[in-house]
């Protein structure tokens, strides 16, 4: 028996992917990616004057280490490059390889149980309703002294789930397979507690 373990997590921005996902990965000692880093890191090459499938194919791990990675500016700079077959052809080896290795991997992103994982152990889709997701992302932002208003960033996350839903390549949508939390009315408790019911039902 292989120790490949994967569980895809998807959902739109800001839904509370990270979260839920770091704390998988912690609670079975699972190595865990945020592909939308990948994106992101693509983007902000981009904004630096980058053409976007060459940004993709020179990625190195230290450019996913870059704090402006957060800002709004490469949120939507990584949301217009996945768009690109291209760049999601370039990222896509990086991340089989990575749900692949043993000991367990939780990966999260847009299209890790559609497209990049498609026979993942388990596949969890993570959601709530834009208001609450961007009062987590203003929250969030504010923290690191991000100062965009909060009628920009529900903007800013509606503009993005459209981007990302309507897309020709891997588009934004729950794996037919997919467990669905919806945390718009849960704690971070909850939402951790449901996604590790449903990994360990899976290993039994
Ligand atoms: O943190 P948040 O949920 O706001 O976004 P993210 O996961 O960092 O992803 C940024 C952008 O990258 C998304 O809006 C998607 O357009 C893109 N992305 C993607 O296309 N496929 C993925 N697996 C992950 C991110």
């Amino acid at each position: 028996m292989t120790d490949e373990f994967t569980v895809a997590v998807d959902g739109p921005a800001a839904a509370g992917k990270g979260t839920l996902s770091k704390a998988v990965a912690a609670h079975f000692g699972f190595a865990h990616l945020d592909t939308g880093l990948l994106y992101r890191a693509v983007g902000a090459k981009v904004l630096a004057g980058m053409e976007a499938a060459e940004a993709a194919r020179s990625l190195r791990s230290d450019d996913l280490e870059n704090d402006s990675l957060r800002t709004s500016a490469v949120a939507r700079k990584a949301s217009e490059v996945a768009v690109i077959a291209e760049v999601r052809a370039a990222l896509l080896d990086f991340q089989r390889s990575f749900a692949g290795r043993s000991g367990g991997a939780v990966l999260d992103g847009r299209d890790i149980g559609t497209v990049i994982c498609p026979d993942a152990a388990v596949k969890l889709f993570v959601t709530a309703s834009a208001r609450v997701r961007a009062q987590r992302r203003f929250a969030e932002m504010s923290a690191i002294g991000i100062r965009d208003t909060f009628d920009q960033v529900l903007a800013d996350v509606q503009a993005r789930d459209a981007r990302d839903m309507e897309r020709a390549e891997a588009p934004l949508k729950p794996a037919p397979d997919a467990t669905v939390i919806d945390t718009s009315e849960l704690s971070i408790e909850e939402a951790v507690a449901a996604a590790v019911a449903t990994v360990s039902a899976a290993r039994r």
